[in-house]
């Protein structure tokens, strides 16, 4: 049978065995005279008639960099990441929750959007509306940018969607709408769309090196869930992938807890290697000078030092 027609294409439909959701999916078995991507394609069939989405392995390739930098807009936090976000560039933003997140990947977003580029906001956690809130209460001036479509926030329910799928927007949304950088917030909510189809690492690879090929610059918001002790980057095995990690955590200080912001590790720039306290007030976000007089501030409960 194989042998004499020209071309095989199988259709499946599996129920997932964690969510108990049907995934249907189409796998090219031979197309005579013609190449195809071979593997298996999520497939959704819906009002817009089939959609196949298919599982393209992205090229591991580089945009030529720009030089420019993309700047935080705050002054103490640019010079400590040596001028700001090297255009292009992956950066893991990791800390505990309830540090400040979300609001320092959206505070990058905003400066890049005020500049005139377009951003995307994908959040797997909150919904649109309580991150525009949150942003509304430190006065990040978000509605204008959303009012003239330089800013999206896109909420994406991780339980609705594969990660072709997902990648799918992304690709449309750079190569449409023109999209410069983008956060995606959280890990933990692109783990759960992921899980069920296939290693988060391998899905993540492939987003990154197709942004790392359009030279779009990334924010990966990663939650850890130890607030105090060992110093981890990331649980999920992803800190390998990113050029930059920026680092916050929570430490006490005199009965006081206070922010601190530090930067790990930067591929392609200087950095200065000190700690600084962040601060989260009504009027914005604020970055000190490097914070002296403490050993272990890393560790959430820092010694002071006589100095
Ligand atoms: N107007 C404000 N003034 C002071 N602090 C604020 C204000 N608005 C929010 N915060 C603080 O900001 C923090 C939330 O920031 P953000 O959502 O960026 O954190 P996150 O690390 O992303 O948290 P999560 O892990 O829950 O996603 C809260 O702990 C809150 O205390
Ligand atoms: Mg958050």
């Amino acid at each position: 049978m194989a042998l004499a027609v020209d071309g095989i294409i199988k259709l499946r439909n599996e129920i997932s065995s964690q969510r108990l959701i049907g995934i249907r999916t189409l796998e090219v078995d031979k197309i005579r005279g013609s190449d195809f991507i071979s593997g298996l394609h999520f497939l959704r069939i819906g009002s817009e008639g089939i959609v196949v989405f298919p599982h393209k392995i992205e090229e591991q390739s580089m945009a030529e960099h720009k030089k420019n930098q993309l700047s935080s807009n705050i002054e103490a936090l640019d010079d400590l990441l040596g001028g700001g976000i090297e255009r292009g560039t992956t950066t893991l933003i990791t800390g505990p929750s309830g540090v400040g997140k979300s609001l320092l990947a959206t505070q990058f977003l905003v400066s890049t959007a005020s500049s005139g580029s377009s951003v995307s906001i994908y959040t797997f956690e909150e919904p649109a509306f309580s991150m525009i809130e949150r942003c509304r209460s430190v006065r990040m001036h978000v509605d204008p940018l959303i009012d003239s479509g330089r800013l999206q926030i896109l909420h994406i329910n991780p339980l609705e969607y594969h990660p072709d799928e997902f990648l799918h927007i992304v690709r449309k949304d750079v190569e449409e709408r023109g999209i410069e950088a983008i956060v995606i917030d959280s890990m933990r909510g692109y783990q759960l769309a992921m899980e069920q189809f296939g290693n988060i690492v391998g899905h993540t690879q492939n987003l990154i090196n197709y942004l790392h090929g359009k030279g779009v610059t990334c924010f990966l918001v990663n939650e850890l869930e130890q607030v105090t002790g060992d110093l981890k980057i990331s649980e999920i095995g992803i800190s390998y992938l990113v050029d930059n990690a920026i680092l916050l955590r929570y430490a006490e200080s005199g009965g006081r807890i206070i922010r601190v912001i530090g930067c790990l590790k930067k591929r392609l720039g200087k950095f200065q290697q000190e700690l600084r306290e962040l601060s989260i007030t009504d009027e914005g976000l604020k970055v000190g000078g490097m914070l002296k007089g403490f050993q272990g501030l890393l560790t959430g409960v820092p010694q002071r030092m006589d100095v």
